[in-house]
């Protein structure tokens, strides 16, 4: 028994035709102010997906869609597909660890360059035809994960979820909050515990807030805490989402997963991964080879304007870790539940995806 799940907000969505523009919701302000962001050019677009102010691997590749469509709107006669693969390059340096960035972009071009033949305006429609297709897509990979997930899910269950892997990170209901969902949907009873995720929040800020927008029984705490939440029995299941797995199953997150891993090992959770196949790199044979950001030491000395360090004190960013496959109890994608993975198991997914390597 699957109910619809309905949550009283959107990520983003395209508005108009092709002269219209994108509307999301400005998450660096959440919880306390529910602003849209309007955005109508590339490096506006650039710009709220650098400032956070729409986040999370599947919603910042929706939104790298439609920069597309606001980067080729304006292509003078014959150049689209010149101005498409600039637009693409610009978009894919504005975050560097989520794949699904550079996969929506190079999804669009590759359906651009198979259109042999097209004149500027069908280049220029099937841009946002494709664009929008990345969004459908994602909605209903997002409901596929959510139902695989939620028979991992006993009722009663408390879990454990580290930054924003919900439905503010993707442009359906989410990743690993969508079994969850899922599962409160199909009547079971279920709490969260929700790491509160240094520097930049999401967990305190995003994550808490859309459960509570939802209904699902969430309980804040600081990352410190996890270990001590899980030590004294208080976890059933960790699920968090991905920005980037390698082919063998190694699993980049929101910096603290690492951490939270090896709790969850200690303690024998299980910890389970979701993601849709598009945050498979297959390109990268182990997760040391994936591409880790680095953010202003501001963020950590004085985020959110309040300094909580020396000045000049010097300070090591890394907004990602890698969680290695031996600690991932399970990866849950849009085709099923890989458990204990590994190249050979991550390749067979791929292949059931149709997804070609
Ligand atoms: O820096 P953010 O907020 O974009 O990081 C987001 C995460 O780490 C999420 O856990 C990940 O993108 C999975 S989202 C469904």
């Amino acid at each position: 028994m699957n109910a619809k799940i309905e949550l009283p907000f959107e990520t983003l969505s395209w508005i108009g035709n092709l002269d219209g523009h994108v509307q999301m919701l400005e998450q660096t302000r959440l919880p306390l102010e529910e602003v849209q962001l309007e955005v109508r050019t590339v490096s506006e677009m650039v710009d709220a997906i650098y400032r956070l102010a729409v986040r999370g691997a599947p919603a910042i590749g929706v939104a790298a869609g439609y920069g597309m469509v606001l980067g080729i709107r304006s292509a003078g006669p014959g150049e689209v597909l010149e101005v498409a693969r600039a637009t693409k390059s610009t978009l894919d340096a504005s975050r560097p660890t989520a794949v699904n960035l550079s996969w929506a972009t190079a999804r669009i071009l590759r359906h651009l360059e198979g259109l042999e033949g097209a004149d500027d305006a069908a280049l220029k429609q099937a841009t946002l035809d494709e664009a929008r297709a990345i969004q459908e897509g994602d909605e209903d990979t997002c409901r596929r994960m959510g139902e695989h997930g939620a028979t991992l899910i006993q009722d009663g269950w408390t879990l454990l979820t580290h930054c924003n892997a919900g439905a503010l990170a993707t442009a359906g209901m989410g990743t690993a909050l969508a079994p969850i969902y899922t599962a409160h949907a199909q009547g079971k009873r279920v709490a969260v515990f929700a790491d509160e995720t240094r520097p930049l929040l999401q967990g305190a800020r995003i994550t808490s807030w859309e459960l509570m927008k939802a209904g699902v029984e969430v309980r804040l705490i600081t990352d410190g805490m996890a270990a001590r939440v899980m030590g004294e029995g208080k976890i059933d299941a960790v699920f968090v989402g991905s920005d980037r797995i390698a082919r063998n199953g190694d699993v980049c997150n929101k910096i603290g997963t690492y951490g939270v891993a090896i709790s969850a090992h200690h303690h024998n959770v299980p910890f389970h991964v979701v993601a849709p196949l598009s945050t498979v790199d297959p390109s990268l044979a182990s997760g040391d080879l994936i591409p880790i950001e680095e953010r202003p030491a501001e963020e950590i000395t004085e985020g959110f304007g309040n300094r909580t360090a020396p000045r000049d004190v010097q300070v090591y960013a890394p907004a990602f870790d890698v969680t290695p496959a031996a600690l991932v109890t399970s990866i849950i994608t849009e085709v099923g539940i890989v458990e204990a993975p590994d190249t050979a198991k991550m390749e067979r997914a791929l292949r059931e995806g149709g997804v070609s390597f």
